[in-house]
């Protein structure tokens, strides 16, 4: 396992959580294995929380933080096995996990629940994460009835159990420079598989063909995995948001949506390109993507310090709805088509969400029932899109169109930074890229 580079990022972070606490324990265990059949897992990925305050890696861990004037941090791990290790490679133990990654202790996972009920006896407050696993839920009720039922020989259970996904959001929602430079990374290898993919697409192949060129890209550079299940969406599959079976054929004269991203290091990136399977947009496919392209123009534009969550949203939405209705999809006025929402019928996502260890990342976007504010340090996906599916209304020409351009993006004190600005976009800079792979 990968040894963090820096242990002081995490230790600060620990710290900090610490020091927001005042007072009580926090307990943050990281992801169970599962199991896809029999004795085989799926791959294994940690607990985002649990990663983002350990830099720890295996399975079967869980980190506990005192908080207080003698702040410490605890970690539970697997012991070493050398039975095991034969099977599974290596694994740090407690002791050598405890120097390698700065906690103040570690002991064995397998003591959890003997230790627990001391840990957390006499300190008010317990932060936890309630209704994620109920065997884990199961696991505190037991250490706090265990405390209770010490009650005569003067020990207290805590008598209030806090969110601590609550306090670490905040954290994680404003990227650190060690973070950012990990994301930045992502974003170029997700931009490098996309430049791939626009080279590898034909009339005829598979959409599996095309997305096995992604994946190639990512791990070839040392991405762990896709950060979400790959859409490789010919024509009018485009217009399915979630499709990924990626088992039609592309064909001659249709677009091809590609919602793509790696995961490195445990950061996500999220890139939509969209782009014609020939290389070359028709006229109906190009009034749309120049369409698309202007709203997420006008949303990127919106992205500074002090506007709010909702800006880029609002501004792809004005964009959509005026060139629904110059395109005569939709009647009316552009504030009644805003008003009543119904450009929904042909936009029905929003324009984005924060991205970071999650595809989705953690962070609200409300703040006492007001849009948040954007802040340098905020990175944010900017993704509308516009799907034209046949029926009523819809000239022919128009129909089965699926157009979504999305990229990552970094709030800056000056406004913007798009860390996936290596993955081509404009008409001509695809059709360039494109007519250059048949040279
Ligand atoms: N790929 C997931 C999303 O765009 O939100
Ligand atoms: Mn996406
Ligand atoms: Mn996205």
């Amino acid at each position: 396992m990968k040894t963090p580079t820096d242990i002081g990022v995490y230790q600060r972070r620990r710290a900090r959580l610490a020091a927001a606490m005042r007072s009580g324990v926090a307990i943050v265990p990281t992801a169970p294995e599962r199991t896809r059949n029999r004795d085989s897992h799926y791959p294994y990925r940690f607990d985002s929380y649990f990663y983002y305050l350990t830099g720890f890696r295996e399975p079967e861990a869980a980190l506990v933080i005192v908080a207080g004037e003698q702040a410490k941090s605890i970690l539970f791990c697997r012991d070493n096995d050398p039975e095991r290790e034969i099977w599974d490679g290596f694994r740090y133990g407690p002791e050598a996990a405890r120097a390698a990654f700065g906690f103040d202790e570690a002991h064995s996972i397998a003591r959890l629940d003997a230790l627990m009920p001391d840990v957390i006896a006499d300190r008010g407050t317990l932060y936890c994460h309630l209704g994620a696993d109920p065997g884990w839920d199961a696991r505190i009720t037991g250490w706090i009835n265990e405390v209770r039922s010490r009650a005569r020989s003067g020990v207290t259970a805590p008598g209030e159990l806090k969110d601590v996904h609550a306090l670490l959001d905040d954290m994680r929602l404003i990227k650190g420079p060690e973070e950012l430079a990990v994301i930045r990374r992502a974003a170029a290898i997700s931009a490098g598989a996309h430049r791939r993919a626009m080279r590898a697409a034909r009339p005829g192949k598979a959409e599996y063909e095309v997305e096995a060129e992604l994946l190639h890209e990512f791990r070839r550079n040392g991405a762990q995995a896709p950060a979400y299940a790959p859409i490789v969406a010919g024509g009018s599959r485009a217009c399915v948001l979630h499709y990924v079976q990626n088992d039609g054929v592309l064909r001659d004269v249709e677009l091809l949506l590609i919602d793509a991203g790696c995961e490195l290091d445990g950061y996500a990136s999220d890139l939509t390109r969209t782009f014609p399977v020939n290389g070359k947009f028709s006229g109906p496919q190009r009034e749309i993507y120049q369409l698309v392209l202007a709203a997420q123009a006008a949303a990127i534009a919106s992205v500074k310090p002090g506007n709010l969550w909702d800006a880029p949203h609002r501004a792809a939405v004005h964009v959509l709805a005026q060139g629904l209705i110059d395109l005569k999809l939709l009647a009316g006025s552009l504030e009644q088509a805003v008003e009543t929402e119904a450009y929904r019928k042909f936009y029905m996502h929003r324009t984005g969400h924060w991205l970071g260890l999650d595809v989705h990342d953690a962070g609200d976007y409300k703040r006492g029932g007001e849009w948040r504010a954007l802040a340098p340090g905020m990175v944010l996906t900017v993704e509308p899109g516009c799907y034209i599916r046949a029926g009523e209304g819809v000239p022919q020409r128009l129909a089965g169109i699926g157009v979504r351009v999305e990229d990552d993006v970094l709030v800056t004190d000056a406004g913007a930074e798009v860390l996936t600005r290596d993955a081509p976009k404009s008409p001509a800079d695809i059709e360039a890229l494109m007519s250059a792979r048949d040279a």
